[in-house]
């Protein structure tokens, strides 16, 4: 059973009448004690599920929200990484807007939440018949700022909102970065740097005044020097272009742990290129659950081949595990001294349904039919991705209180 909690490995057996024992296998970093035990308690009762842990959702939001008070940085939470009511409302509990791309987000913050959150909309493109409406709400407020992406929707943006503050959104396609720092160019979103006098003068030509820029670094390349790199280099080619930047939106992709110092230490590197007049926004999505989502998979099947074991899951990746880069279970070698990897694969027909492979650990219990591999680090991106493909069922988020 049990044997210590808290951050360690902890094989744990759960006990199915008449059917022997049947262990639940974590990964390394475990969840919290009243978590795992809830994982157990549904393993033990047959349920797979995607399970996310309130409370640390709940620290994270309310460390995050208070490092950045001190900052004055303003938070959002990227809506498409996670639209589940209870999540969304603990996230505007704290003062946490909502970055959205489109009506149907619009809908989903005003129908789940409630009050008046601040909301921003970045969209690569909108539907035509929604033009109209947002436009509607960014003049009513209800979306507080919004960046167009090409400079042909910054000019329909004007014509529609003659007179307005507008934003739009830039790419770093073209510039000179020092050696090191990732930044994904080109990038397909948002215009050159190089083109925010145009976009100037096109907002100008409509009476509006360009004064919110946005970037986004596509999220697997970020860190806190793309970050930085990218904020100097839109106020620097803002001036240049005669721009009075009110705001500056760093986009998602944050990656830093949720932790004071850490928080601290990014905002303040922020800060140290962002005057402090100039509004600085981010609006992450992963980062929000990152340490809260885990998955639940029974072993239905383990396959010898000459140099890997395939284990077959009741889970699917392009189920269940989309856009997450999940930590797996220890697994102890299948006999001693055999160090053939297992392959954690899902029950779908598709040949790359493989979840990750997994180097056997000595001393660790090696997993047998029936037992329940968890994986740590699953993001609500998954869950919002999910599908029932093949006919293996997409999973909902399971909050638990922790
Ligand atoms: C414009 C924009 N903002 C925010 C995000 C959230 O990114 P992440 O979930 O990596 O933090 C994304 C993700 O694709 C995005 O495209």
């Amino acid at each position: 059973m049990v044997a210590s909690l808290g951050g360690q490995h902890r094989p744990a057996a759960i006990t199915k009448a008449g059917n022997g024992d049947i262990q639940v296998l974590f990964p390394r970093r475990c969840p919290a004690l009243g978590v795992a035990e809830a994982i157990k308690a549904s393993c033990a009762i047959g349920r797979p599920g995607f399970f996310v842990d309130m409370a640390n959702l709940r620290r994270r939001l309310t460390v995050t929200t208070e490092v950045a008070a001190e900052y004055g940085v303003r938070v959002l939470y990227a809506v498409k990484s996670c639209g589940n009511d209870e999540i969304l409302r603990a996230a505007a509990g704290l003062g946490v807007g909502f970055d959205i791309s489109n009506n149907e987000e619009f809908e989903i913050v005003a129908s789940r939440v409630g009050g008046r959150p601040f909301v921003s909309l970045t969209s690569p493109g909108l539907a035509k018949e929604q033009r109209e409406r947002v436009c509607r709400m960014i003049r009513t407020g209800d979306i507080a700022r919004f960046y167009c992406d090409s400079l042909r929707q910054l000019g329909d943006f004007c014509g529609l909102l003659r007179g307005s503050e507008v934003g739009i959104r830039v790419n770093l396609n073209g510039e000179a970065i020092t050696d090191g720092v990732p930044v994904y160019a080109p990038s397909r979103f948002g215009v050159r740097l190089n083109e925010l006098k145009a976009a100037r003068d096109i907002a100008a030509s409509a009476g509006c005044r360009l004064r919110w820029i946005h970037l986004h670094n596509a999220s697997e390349f970020n860190e806190r020097s793309s970050f930085v790199t990218a904020a100097r280099l839109m106020l620097k080619r803002s001036h240049e272009a005669g721009i009075d930047v009110a705001a500056l939106d760093l986009g998602g992709g944050l990656r830093e742990p949720a932790d004071e110092r850490s928080l601290g230490d990014f905002f303040g590197a922020l800060r140290s290129v962002i005057p402090d007049h100039v509004e600085l926004i981010l609006e992450p999505g992963h980062f929000w659950l990152s340490e809260c989502g885990y998955l639940s998979a029974q072993v239905l099947d383990v396959k010898a081949f000459d140099t890997y074991l395939v284990l077959v899951t009741d889970c699917g990746a392009l189920n269940h595990l989309q856009w997450s880069y999940p930590e797996l279970p220890v697994l102890g070698p299948i006999a001693r001294g055999d160090r053939r990897p297992y392959l954690m694969c899902g029950r779908t027909c598709f040949e790359r349904d493989v979840v990750g492979q997994i180097a056997p650990s000595p001393g660790y219990p090696a997993p047998l039919i029936d037992d329940w591999l968890v994986l740590g680090e699953v993001s609500g991106y998954s869950a919002e991705l999910g599908s029932s493909f093949n006919g293996v069922p997409a999973r909902a988020p399971i909050l638990l209180p922790g």
